[in-house]
């Protein structure tokens, strides 16, 4: 017998991809060093005396949204796992601002990109897209985004990103720089530096799992309400327990609300869960943005609506405390769309007396309607 080792060279020196691939990472984490963390914005109610409401400003990255947070970890969870080439197009299916934020991260690294959006996506989200170098590649049906980035990255021998499958795990919701650990480090110094509540809403999930992950593992009694919009399977599926859900519709708010049950959704680590009318989201949007001084996106006021949701519950249960809820994105980008009084209209929308609700809710305490499907909060 003649014993043999077989070899394999593959990556006996460092192959040219991989010289590549590091630089590209030290490209992004030069960035990130470069950055700074996002305010966390403190929003008095004075219908719930002793419960204090902050907003995480996530408009303040410098791609205007919490998806900059996103596309940062998809792209060194894709470099770290050897699946980007130079020259090579960057695929991703989005609402808009997470394409936004990948665009930014394409071209730092001198990547095409290519973004699959519903063609119902506001015109500035499209103009910022080609604003970083990218192509927005337009889908009427918003339930095709996924299939058709396959396609076009089988075709153009690029990577689609698929933020959908893997935002729950390429970020590292352990870690320090996670929003989460960002918001329990901010928190500090203020009367009650533990949250009662966080509140997110569901895009990906992946935000609201590493909330829900992160306040586990370390171990703080907070617990996390997801605030779902009206044309989305997400609360359903947490009610039934059924991931199979579809529509054939997409969200009017966008960013969150999907037609499917996407993989980064966790059901298990979130505490409650509302379903907020989509009216009652844009009231509340045009409520914070008088309140701010500045608009912010439509999520931000399904936000706001989670929030008054776990305020009455605590008020009610006589508990002081405090909230943190996400401002997810600015509204510059729908100044077409849901800060424009003719577009409200030819949607169908009424806002003044919705707004005045919120108000009254923020400002004297009158609850908004809910029903209480079950006892979660
Ligand atoms: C404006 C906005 N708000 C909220 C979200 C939801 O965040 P996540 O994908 O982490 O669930 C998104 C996601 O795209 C978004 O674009």
């Amino acid at each position: 017998m003649n014993p043999c080792i077989s070899i394999f060279l593959r990556d006996w020196t460092m192959t040219d991809h991989r010289l590549w691939a590091r630089e590209a990472i030290r490209i992004i984490e030069a960035d990130f060093q470069r950055s700074a963390d996002t305010h966390l914005i403190p929003l008095p109610m004075p219908g719930f005396p002793g419960v204090e409401l902050y907003f995480k400003d996530e408009s303040s990255h410098p791609t205007g949204s919490l998806k900059h947070r996103l596309a940062r970890s998809l792209f060194l969870y894709a470099l770290c796992n050897g699946w980007l080439r130079p020259g090579a197009p960057v695929i991703e299916a989005s609402s808009g601002s997470t394409a936004i934020s990948e665009a930014y991260f394409a071209r730092l690294l001198g990547l095409p990109f290519i973004a699959v959006v519903p063609a119902s996506t506001s015109q500035e989200k499209i103009a910022q897209i080609a604003f970083y170098g990218g192509q927005s590649h337009l889908v009427k049906d918003p339930t095709q985004i996924y299939a058709e980035s396959e396609r076009l990255a089988r075709e153009s021998g690029g990577h689609f990103m698929d933020q959908f499958t893997y935002a729950e795990r390429a970020t590292d919701w352990r870690a320090n720089n996670n929003i989460a650990e960002s918001i329990f480090s901010q928190m500090r110094f203020e009367r009650h530096p533990e949250p009662s509540w966080l509140i997110s809403s569901p895009g990906t999930g992946g935000t609201t799992a590493t909330l829900g992950r992160y306040v586990r593992y370390r171990q703080y009694p907070t617990r996390v309400l997801c605030a779902d919009a009206e044309r989305s399977v997400f609360f359903d599926s947490y009610k039934s327990g059924d991931r199979s859900l579809q529509l054939d519709c997409g969200s009017r708010i966008e960013g969150i609300g999907r037609p499917r049950v996407e993989a980064s959704f966790l059901p298990d680590v979130i505490d409650a869960m509302v379903k907020v009318p989509d009216a009652l989201s844009l009231a509340a949007m045009h409520y914070l943005a008088g309140r701010l001084g500045r608009r912010v996106g439509g999520s931000s006021g399904t936000n706001l609506i989670g929030a008054l949701i776990a305020a009455q519950q605590m008020h009610a249960a006589g508990e002081a405390g405090s909230i943190v809820a996400i401002l997810c994105d600015g509204g510059d980008r729908y100044a077409t769309s849901y800060y424009d009084q003719g577009w409200l209209k030819s949607q169908g929308y009424q806002l003044e007396g919705v707004i005045e609700a919120v108000t009254a809710c923020v400002e004297g305490g009158k609850p908004l309607p809910a029903t209480i499907l079950r006892e979660g909060i």
